[in-house]
């Protein structure tokens, strides 16, 4: 094949030992073509391409003028000889139709955006192999011949012909927002809420292709955000539609070595359809078999977990302080009762009960508390009386914490990070397949990585429901908007219990999947309707209109709040004083059997 690539050496040799002004006295001998309406031919055929790799075959005096004349105007780096297939612009020059067809075999064709300029230096007729349109599949081509000038009609149009153009801005590609001129696009999408809302199906065969086919000719069914974004460009682009299923089990499919098997990038992959959308994520992997649109919003994956649930605690009398207040006002008991005894022993002013270090602990204790002491206090009444000031301090700050903490549910710790829910080992699930783990989960952390271990298929709503009464269990989505969309279907009495993980595990842009030829025209329309903020307003509008309130309550944190104002005490968070009071029954009736004992003795 690459003999029909080489360029012609001796064309090139006999202009090289001159300078380009030589070249030009050459094009003055009356070539067929002019040069400005070649410059302007040039122009309209490269859109995208800012490079060129160029063929030539033929030897005549007017190819070896037509080269050098392109490579005069060509503004950007070429390469002939070879193919850079990095470079999207081909020039092809020969002597006939035949030669040229038959190099157009090694254009890449199938890319939209190859753009093809083609000039044969001969008359070329309405039935040469070159005007086969078969033979250029998806790119943009141009032709030039002694007999007339040809266009390839543009690639977004069925069927594509050569039409002849007989001014040179007829030869300009058309590109971004186009008129598909009423061309039937089939379409994939699959019932995601909030973007897709579609649901009834019929089956057909379009191009001999079984499909279940969404019927949409409902209000209510033919709503979602991204429903809405694509009929605003199925009017602007003037196209029709039929929109299908994905089929199989699969909702995106999976990438199978060199092709990708199932789901809606299965579809576009094989080219059973157009267009593809409903929550199709950028990634690098879908990118490398299928053209995707730049996206429009951004999703996150979160788990909704099962809300922080009151605890009591037996010791919540305790709580009030903390273990250091607890220990200080202990500190300061035994070294008042210590210094107090000290004195007692040393001074015999102070009334005799001081000299026993047991009574004197009761008593500093009594009065730190409040309670009832002896009022005999020479000797020691104005350290009693701080002694007093600071016991009334500590105790009214008890008692006001303790009144605001016992009135006040304790709760669970929260679970809110991907560690704290791998360590509550909580399971979730959904009905079908497992998720792409590799997608929903950063694998390279060593706690999202174990999230996997936790999923569980399930058979039935039912089934679901009953692990959530269960307990244990986490439901999957996705928070977009602010809103969370569960992946799997609850029902509203289900989320009661539930709140937003704060952590996500991933994030993911959206776009639309589209065959190459339609991927410029879906870009400009997805810039715009950002731009313009249509987006917005049908994403705000799609969930005012469809969206239970449940799924915003989930962000509300219902843990720490007072809802129903002050409860009454129950008997565990007591349990702390009635165990010292037990106790203290103990001691007095272990006491009372020996009294009682010593009686009778006595009594004998
Ligand atoms: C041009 O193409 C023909 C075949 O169509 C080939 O025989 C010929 O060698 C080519 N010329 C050059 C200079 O490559
Ligand atoms: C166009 O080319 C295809 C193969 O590339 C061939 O099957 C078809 O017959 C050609 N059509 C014409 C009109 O030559
Ligand atoms: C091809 O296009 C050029 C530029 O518009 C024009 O000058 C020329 O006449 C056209 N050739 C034919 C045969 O129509
Ligand atoms: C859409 O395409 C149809 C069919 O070609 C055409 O009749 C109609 O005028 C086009 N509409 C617009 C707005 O261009
Ligand atoms: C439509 O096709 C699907 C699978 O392709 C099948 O499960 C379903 O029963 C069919 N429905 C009807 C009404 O034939
Ligand atoms: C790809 O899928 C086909 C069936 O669709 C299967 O036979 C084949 O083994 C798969 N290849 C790989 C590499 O998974
Ligand atoms: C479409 O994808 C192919 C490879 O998958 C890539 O070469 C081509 O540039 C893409 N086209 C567009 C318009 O993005
Ligand atoms: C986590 O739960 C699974 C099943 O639900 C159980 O088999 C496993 O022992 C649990 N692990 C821990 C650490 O509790
Ligand atoms: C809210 O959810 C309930 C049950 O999940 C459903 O029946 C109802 O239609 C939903 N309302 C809206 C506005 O979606």
């Amino acid at each position: 094949m690459c003999k029909y690539f080489i360029i012609l050496l001796h064309v090139i040799s006999s202009f090289t030992s001159g300078e380009r002004g030589d070249i030009i006295l050459d094009i003055d001998r009356g070539l067929w073509l002019n040069d400005r309406d070649f410059e302007m031919m040039i122009k309209y055929s490269y859109h995208f391409s800012t490079c060129c790799n160029i063929f030539v075959n033929g030897t005549t005096r007017d190819i070896g003028t037509l080269f050098n004349l392109f490579i005069k105007i060509y503004q950007y780096e070429y390469t002939t000889g070879s193919i850079e297939y990095g470079c999207r612009g081909f020039f092809l020059l020969g002597s006939t139709g035949e030669t040229l067809a038959l190099a157009v075999g090694r254009v890449p064709t199938a890319v939209s955006t190859t753009e093809i300029l083609i000039v044969v230096d001969a008359d070329l007729r309405d039935d040469s192999p070159l005007l086969n349109v078969s033979l250029f599949q998806h790119s943009n081509v141009n032709i030039i011949a002694r007999s007339g000038n040809w266009t390839l009609s543009e690639n977004f149009l069925q069927p594509r012909m050569f039409k002849k153009v007989h001014r040179s801005s007829q030869m300009r590609h058309k590109t971004g927002i186009v008129d598909l001129e009423g061309r039937r696009l089939q379409v994939t999408t699959s019932n995601i809420a909030p973007f897709s809302y579609l649901s009834t199906t019929v089956n057909r065969t379009v191009n001999g292709i079984q499909g279940q086919f969404f019927v949409a000719n409902d209000e209510r069914e033919l709503d979602g955000v991204e429903v809405k974004l694509f009929l605003i460009m199925a009017e602007k682009l003037n196209f029709t539609w039929m929109m299908r299923k994905p089929n199989g089990p699969y909702r995106h499919g999976r990438p199978n070595g060199t092709s990708w098997n199932g789901g809606m990038i299965g579809q576009l992959y094989r080219k059973e359809v157009d267009l593809a959308f409903g929550e199709v994520w950028l990634e690098y992997e879908k990118s490398q078999y299928v053209n995707l649109s730049v996206p429009w919003y951004e999703v996150w994956i979160n788990f909704l977990v099962p809300r922080p649930k009151p605890t009591e605690n037996v010791w919540a009398l305790a709580k009030p302080f903390r273990l250091n207040v607890w220990v200080a006002v202990i500190a300061i008991v035994i070294l008042e009762s210590i210094a107090v005894w000290g004195k007692a022993r040393i001074n015999s002013k102070l009334p005799p009960r001081f000299r026993s270090y047991v009574n004197t602990l009761i008593e500093v204790i009594g009065r730190l508390v409040g309670t009832w002491a002896p009022r005999k206090t020479q000797g020691i009444r104005i350290q009693l009386q701080f002694w007093h000031f600071a016991g009334l301090l500590v105790v009214t700050a008890y008692s006001s914490s303790l009144a605001a903490r016992l009135t006040t549910p304790d709760y669970e710790p929260r679970i809110d990070t991907i560690a704290q829910f791998v360590k509550a080992n909580l399971t979730w699930g959904r009905e079908r397949t497992p998720p792409n783990y590799r997608h929903y989960f950063d694998l390279n952390d060593p706690y999202a990585k174990q999230l996997s271990n936790g999923f569980l298929i399930e058979t039935s709503q039912e089934d679901r429901q009953s692990k959530i009464l269960e307990g244990n269990y986490a439901i999957i989505g996705k928070i977009s908007h602010s809103i969370f969309f569960p992946e799997v279907n609850v029902c509203n009495s289900d989320l009661a219990n539930y709140r937003v993980m704060r952590e996500s595990t991933a994030k993911f842009f959206i776009s639309f999947g589209a065959q190459s030829w339609l991927v410029p025209s879906i870009d400009t329309m997805m810039r715009r309707l950002t731009e313009t903020g249509l987006v917005e307003y049908h994403l705000r509008d799609v969930i005012r209109r469809r969206v239970n309130g449940s799924l915003r309550d989930v962000f509300i944190e219902h843990d720490g709040e007072n809802t129903n104002g002050p409860r009454a005490l129950k008997l565990k968070p007591l349990g702390a004083a009635f165990i010292i009071l037990l106790a203290g029954y103990v001691v007095a009736t272990i006491i009372l059997y020996f009294e009682l004992k010593n009686k009778n003795k006595i009594d004998h």
